[in-house]
């Protein structure tokens, strides 16, 4: 018997899953092994360089739990989770694009009545109001649609990040009407930094990266027979949307908040002051 050569060893490791019977998990670990081994080739990675591979992706695995998805956050920051959802995106033209659905969503948070407050906290800031209909592209209704929203308080933290905040603060879900109408109440988004405290961080600092997310509302919008979108609303006046860390932004997506001082719109609104307004149909597609 001789010693294989690297390329031998790469046949010989595909040949042993040959037999997997589910073909797409068989494809899927044929291309991942081929592409593994082509890597390790191309760089010449050393084992001290592969143990820190493995040090990083054990660390990575220990500082997740079911509050800190830090495995997510890595994919986010390599551009796989965009580059996924690039590739599983079925979007007509018209219809509401998708972004990634990133670490800090809480699935089952309550349920707010039209126009309520997601903000759970007492604040003086000026109210966003986001108003608009669920709906096809040609403009059908999408009746009773749920729209699930939630975004970092002004300190740029998700409530599951910080303790100070009330639980479910910032985040709920709204029904649409009978005209796919919805009222959402909110306070405009700020930028904010990923957290930087753990393996994702090290990897930022390592590579002088910034850790930053331009402000955004995060949306998921579901209706029986209608795809789920998965989305962001992003402020246009964000000087982060071009770097955003995750690579997550769509031109499509970014929108314009406008300022309205007209003390007859805000008694419309219930509130006292000049408030910020957005204008946002959201338009899902049939489901397959
Ligand atoms: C977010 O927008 O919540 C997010 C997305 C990806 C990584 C980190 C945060
Ligand atoms: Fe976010």
């Amino acid at each position: 018997m001789r010693n294989m050569t690297e390329r031998e060893l790469t046949d010989v490791v595909l040949e042993r899953y040959e037999a997997t019977p589910d073909p797409r998990l068989r494809t899927i670990l044929h291309s991942l092994i081929r592409h593994l081994h082509a890597f390790a080739r191309d760089v010449r990675l050393t084992e001290a360089e592969w143990m820190a591979g493995i040090t990083f992706l054990t660390a990575t695995g220990h500082i997740s739990d079911d509050k800190r998805q830090e495995m997510i956050l890595l994919s986010d920051n390599l551009g796989l989770s965009s580059l996924v959802n690039m590739l599983t995106a079925d979007v007509p033209e018209g219809a509401t694009e998708t972004t990634v659905l990133g670490p800090f969503y809480v699935p089952g948070s309550p349920k707010r009545g039209w126009g309520e407050s997601i903000l759970l906290r007492e604040s003086k800031e000026p109210p966003l109001f986001i108003r608009g209909r669920v709906r096809t592209e040609s403009g059908e209704a999408i009746p009773r649609a749920k729209i699930e929203v939630w975004q970092t308080d002004s300190n740029g933290m998700y409530d599951i990040q910080d303790s100070s905040q009330p639980e479910d603060n910032l985040r709920g879900f709204y029904a649409a009407d009978d005209h796919g109408a919805f009222l959402i109440r909110t306070i405009r988004p700020t930028s904010y930094p990923i957290p930087t405290d753990g393996p994702v961080g090290e990897l930022l600092q390592a590579t002088r990266r910034h850790p930053y997310r331009p402000a955004h509302v995060h949306a998921i919008v579901s209706a029986p027979d209608f795809q789920t979108l998965t989305t962001h609303l992003f402020d246009s006046e964000d000087g982060y949307l071009d770097s955003d860390v995750v690579f997550a932004v769509k031109q499509s997506l970014i929108r314009s908040f406008v300022w309205n001082e007209s003390a007859s719109d805000a008694a419309k609104y219930g509130v006292d002051g000049p408030f910020w307004e957005l204008a946002n149909d959201f338009v899902l597609t049939k489901a397959a």
